[in-house]
């Protein structure tokens, strides 16, 4: 069953000062879908569009066109109380996240005062439950978020974004600001509350093996769109599209060989989303483009079990 569906989502910021009425394409046609008790990773460069899609889907940036469903339910027919009942997020760095005002237990219950005006008693009882089910002792209730450390703050935020029981989590970066052990960890909280709680996983990372590590399926994204989505064992495995090849070159977490002796990308600039290149986004950076691809785009189409937009065959 799907928990979220996306279609030809775009989501496009104004150029300030900017007459001509261009626009940064930041979220440029994606469609994917979400299905219950699983982990979508996005992967994709720094300003590929990750966290505008992220931001998108919880409703911090407007949509500029493509359909949102959460369900069954058209995301523009549903309100702010609605969508937060349904989606949270999990940000990058805790600190910078959690108010350095409040204490933990009202930092986790904060979520629930759009609903109604919940008791501080009742506030206190369901933070002592939500910290134990993130594996913090109940004595931290009282403290404030510089007290924690980072990977405990971590958990504070999954706390909070589980205090309305959602179906769906967006974790943007969540472990890239913690050391590699507390990484480990936090990844293992996050699959034991998918299995607990049934959740479905956004999971934004550049780091690959985190996203081969804990995704069921992987999208590629470059410069807004999809380059390649599937799941994640072919992704990783059995990489189709130039690009996804590059970056696993480049992560160095592959043992093919074809992938050790495939060509870096091309040394030009990554283009901008306020002006990407014709025909096929990646063309300038492709290392085995040919002449067509800087003319025309290729279509998002299945190709050897996952969705591929490349004209190889
Ligand atoms: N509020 C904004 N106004 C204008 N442009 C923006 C805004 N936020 C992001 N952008 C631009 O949109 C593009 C996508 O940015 P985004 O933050 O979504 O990328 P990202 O994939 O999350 O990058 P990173 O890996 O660095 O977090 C970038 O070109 C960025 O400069
Ligand atoms: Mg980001």
């Amino acid at each position: 069953m799907s928990v979220l569906t996306v279609e030809h989502l775009k989501t496009y910021y104004p150029v300030i000062g900017n007459r001509d009425g261009d626009v940064v394409k930041a979220v440029n046609n994606l469609s994917f879908d979400l299905k219950e008790n699983q982990t979508l990773g996005i992967v994709g460069e720094s300003g590929c569009g990750k966290s505008t899609l992220a931001k998108t889907l919880m409703g911090l940036e407007s949509k500029t066109d493509g359909k949102i469903f959460f369900g069954e339910k058209d995301s523009d027919n549903i309100s702010a109380k609605e969508r937060y009942q349904y989606i949270q997020m999990v940000f990058q760095d805790p600190l910078d996240s959690l108010n350095p005002r409040k204490k933990a237990w009202e930092i986790i219950t904060d979520p629930l005062m759009i609903n109604k005006k919940v008791s501080k008693n009742e506030c206190i009882k369901k933070a002592a439950e939500l910290m134990e089910l993130v594996g913090l002792r109940s004595e931290g209730l009282h403290k404030y978020p510089h007290m924690f450390s980072g990977g405990q703050r971590q958990r504070l935020g999954i706390a909070r974004a589980l205090v309305l029981n959602p179906k769906v989590l967006i974790l943007d970066e969540p472990v890239s600001a913690l050391d590699v052990s507390i990484q480990a960890q936090i990844l293992n909280l996050l699959k034991d509350l998918q299995r607990k709680m049934k959740l479905s996983y956004i999971f934004i990372s550049h780091d690959l093996s985190v996203v081969n590590y804990i995704a069921d399926e992987t999208l590629v994204m470059y410069l807004g769109r999809v380059c390649e989505y599937g799941p994640s064992e072919l992704i990783f495995g059995k990489p189709f599209h130039p690009y996804t090849k590059t970056l696993l070159k480049s992560a160095h977490i592959s043992n093919s060989e074809e992938i050790k002796n495939f060509p870096k990308l091309l040394d030009t600039e990554l283009p901008s989303p306020l002006n990407p290149p014709s025909g096929c986004f990646f063309h300038t950076r492709c290392p085995v483009a040919k002449e067509e691809c800087s003319n025309f785009a290729p279509m998002l189409e299945e190709k050897k079990e996952r969705q591929v937009s490349c004209f190889l065959e």
